[in-house]
């Protein structure tokens, strides 16, 4: 089929790359000029595993291509697929600028049948929006679908193309049928529902996940005071079929472009109809606060962090992106700098990123090696859970430390890494190491 995105990003760049994977004919479209002659190149904006050598495959292939030419892209398509970006407002509440502009330009540009899919994540009701947009500047016959995207950054490629699902949201026969047939080669879970439904069930979604989160790391927050395991009580509540041992994983909470977007914009999307989401505001607050188990960490081991130097490990919101939107490290730095501690960070790709939210701040060191960063540290907090991170030698780290004092946002290191070092280290949710006695590392057993 002919297949036009519109928006590069997350979305719509891995979309429409991997339906030109699957054998359609993809064209991508974006307004910034910039980005249109950079993926021209293969030059690709995102990282994204595999996602660079599709693009190179297929556009050689003559699958795939990219233009800013939004009319004529339009007109060459069967299916236009809205992926634009839907930030927060102040409010909580989505932006729907872009979204809206893109439906009038698609109504400007049409001059036949087509088929409009949103993608973008939009609030309930926001499809029959766009369809009235869309009626009122063309004369052309056309249908709107709501496909909610659910791919995670960082297996993104792998997501889109092995789905759980696949939400198809219309009330057109027609649409319904083009767009199973589209999506038939991705997987056989293919659920045709009306637009509203399909629109919620992303919120729904996201939200529930967030929830999961947010609970672990409560029950994580108790297991501390009582001398438990979360790890341990994760993987017993997982062998629970209703219940999962997804999402499970204590540690210092969300962050990205999804999870802190979606679940503001559900409350607020509840509070318009006059009903108070009281859970979902309850999952946002213990999120927001766990990020400072960080810094009540250092607190406790170091007490006043004036004059202190303190390691960072790990910027972005989690690992395998360059992505630190709403990252803990954000909150985390900044806090650390206000208590007076000079900051030495450290990640494998998001410190570029990064380091655009501190300019004038001179007082953060970015180093470009874990060990570099850690050296002559009085602490050294592992907020992001790459794989490097994993693999490192903790005796030769608490060498290189002018305290070896480890704070593990993330859990990573069992007891028995840690057995064999001097370590004072503390993590989320188990029970403390702040030195290991011979007592304990007899015990120690994970
Ligand atoms: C999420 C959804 O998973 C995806 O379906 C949706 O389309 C977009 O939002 P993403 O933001 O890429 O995807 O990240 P995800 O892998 O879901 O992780 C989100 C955050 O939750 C990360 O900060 C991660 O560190 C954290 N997390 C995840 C936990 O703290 N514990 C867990 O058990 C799982």
């Amino acid at each position: 089929m002919k297949l036009t995105f519109i928006g590069t990003g997350y979305v719509g760049l891995v979309s429409g790359v991997c339906f030109s994977e699957i054998g359609n004919q993809v064209t991508c479209v974006d307004k910034d000029l910039a980005k249109i002659e950079r993926l021209k190149k293969g030059d690709v904006p995102i990282y994204e595993p595999g996602l660079k050598e599709l693009i190179e495959k297929n556009t050689s292939l003559g699958n795939l291509s990219f233009t800013s030419d939004l009319t004529s892209s339009v007109q060459n398509a069967d299916i236009v697929f809205i992926c634009v970006g839907t930030p927060s407002l102040p409010s909580g509440e989505a932006n729907l600028e872009y979204v809206e502009q893109v439906a009038q330009d698609i109504a400007l540009a049409m001059d036949g049948y087509k088929i409009v899919v949103t993608k973008s994540t939009v609030p309930v009701g926001t499809n029959d929006k766009i369809k009235k947009i869309i009626g009122q500047l063309t004369p052309h016959p056309f249908d709107i679908v709501s496909i909610p995207e659910f791919l995670r950054e960082g297996s993104a490629v792998k997501d889109t193309l092995n789905p759980d699902r696949i939400i198809i949201g219309t009330a057109s026969e027609r649409a319904a049928a083009a767009l199973t047939e589209l999506h038939k080669p991705l997987t056989d879970e293919i659920m045709v529902t009306e637009v509203r439904s399909a629109e919620m069930i992303k919120y729904a979604s996201n939200a529930f996940l967030a929830t999961k989160i947010s609970f672990i790391n409560e029950i994580a927050n108790i297991c501390e005071k009582v001398g438990a395991d979360v790890t341990h009580v994760a993987k017993g509540m997982g062998y629970d079929n209703r219940i999962g041992s997804s999402f499970l994983q204590a540690g210092i909470g969300y962050g990205g472009s999804c999870f802190p977007k979606d679940t503001h914009a559900l409350i607020q999307i509840a509070g318009n109809v006059d009903y108070e989401f009281k859970l979902l505001k309850s999952v946002v607050e213990v999120n927001n606060d766990q990020r400072f188990n960080i810094i009540a960490k250092l607190n406790h081991s170091l007490g006043d962090l004036q004059g202190k130097t303190i390691g960072i490990w790990g910027l972005a919101f989690k690992p395998n992106t360059d992505d630190v939107r709403e990252a803990p490290a954000l909150d985390i730095i900044k806090t650390l700098l206000d208590e007076g501690a000079t900051v030495k960070a450290y990640d494998p790709i998001a410190t570029e990123n990064f380091r655009h939210f501190f300019r004038d701040e001179a007082v953060v060191q970015w180093s470009e090696d874990a060990l570099e960063a850690a050296e002559s540290c009085d602490a050294l907090c592992l907020l992001t859970d790459w794989a490097e991170f994993k693999q490192v030698d903790l005796a030769k780290l608490g060498s290189v430390m002018k305290q070896p004092i480890l704070i593990d946002g993330r859990n990573v290191y069992s007891r028995d890494q840690l057995a064999d070092t001097n370590f004072q280290y503390y993590s989320i949710g188990r029970p403390q190491l702040e030195s290991l006695s011979p007592f304990r590392k007899s015990v120690a057993s994970d």
